[in-house]
């Protein structure tokens, strides 16, 4: 048989393998989310998330210039808020010596280089477990909207370079961008998730966080998986209202919506590979069923190739071993 192309020529050896890959990971393409629990000394691992853990802020510190030191370049912070705290109105969220304000303080002190990103949104600080105020059993927008914003410009006096607002409610980057722009915050970013969808896969972080629904559940405000248009229309909105960075989450359940947009958009382009995606991989891996180093990288290869410039992943120290 002869036959003009032969495509396993480009295939027949690691080296050439090697030349011809399209996709290549590095540590720049990572953001680690980082849990952050009041404290001294304290690391506890997530049950729903093995290998995973909070800590509170002394250890944390010292996690980023690890983080650092391997090469990461950003992290992305959640809080636990402590019962007492929680309100309706995320009264904590604002607190100048909050959780939040201190940890950002101190990594920025730290490891000055290192990119922080805060999340913001009402959840981890509200008493119901929802992204904004709850009203007669709803969860309200334009109030909520003000308190988002009134958090990130606190995030940002204590040093955030990017600001996260992972909430989902309409008109919250515009209402960000110009409160930021108001206090004279001209630099700080925003990384919006702009494609949010109520998934199933929140699971095990609302259980590292205990920021689980208190009623109903949190589709009036994301987005139905079935939807791809709306994802578009929810994306370029908040281009123009002034995003830096958009993201779609989750992201293996959704890597055509992330193709789509990053075919779509001019912005940098994130995809958070989140907890329910970590926990399938270790859970099947520690029954035996897969490999987890190899799952843990064709995962995030799957993810750049879709067209992610950026993903958000518990697997990041990992990954940046890996690659060695
Ligand atoms: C909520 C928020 C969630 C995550 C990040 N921010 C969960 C939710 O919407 O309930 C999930 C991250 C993950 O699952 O890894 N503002």
């Amino acid at each position: 048989m002869y036959l003009q192309r032969r495509n396993r020529t480009l295939r027949q050896s690691p080296a050439i393998r090697a030349m011809v890959r399209e996709t290549v990971l590095t540590p720049n393409d990572f953001i680690v989310p980082l849990f952050i629990v009041e404290g001294v000394n304290i690391v506890s691992e997530i049950s729903s998330m093995p290998g995973y853990y909070r800590r509170s802020l002394d250890l944390t510190v010292k996690d980023v210039r690890e983080l650092w030191a391997m090469g990461l370049k950003s992290v992305l912070l959640f809080i636990k808020c402590e019962d007492n705290l929680k309100d309706n109105k995320g009264t904590e969220a604002l607190n100048p010596n909050g959780l939040m304000q201190r940890s950002i303080r101190s990594i920025k002190e730290a490891v000055p280089e290192m990119c922080i990103m805060t999340d913001v949104a009402l959840d981890p600080f509200s008493s119901y477990g929802h992204d904004g105020i709850v009203e007669n059993n709803e969860i309200v927008n334009d109030a909520t909207v003000e308190v988002l914003a009134a958090m990130s410009v606190s995030h940002a006096t204590a040093g955030a370079d990017f600001v996260a607002p992972s909430d989902m409610m309409d008109g919250r980057i515009s209402a960000i961008r110009q409160a930021l722009e108001e206090n004279n915050f001209s630099k700080t970013g925003i990384m919006s998730y702009s494609a949010k969808y109520a998934s199933c896969f929140y699971g095990p972080f609302r259980n590292a966080l205990d920021s689980a629904p208190g009623f109903g559940d949190k589709k009036t405000y994301q987005m139905d998986y079935a939807n791809r248009i709306e994802a578009l229309k929810e994306t370029l909105m908040d281009i123009e209202e002034g995003a830096d960075i958009v993201m779609i989450k989750p992201a293996l359940s959704y890597l055509d919506i992330i193709r789509e947009i990053k075919n779509a958009v001019e912005v940098p382009v994130s995809a958070y590979n989140i907890s329910g995606e970590y926990a399938m991989i270790k859970a099947a891996a520690k029954m035996g069923w897969i490999e987890e180093d190899k799952a843990i990288l064709e995962t995030l290869s799957s993810i750049k190739r879709a067209g992610a410039d950026l993903i958000a992943t518990y697997f990041a120290k990992d990954a940046v071993r890996l690659l060695g």
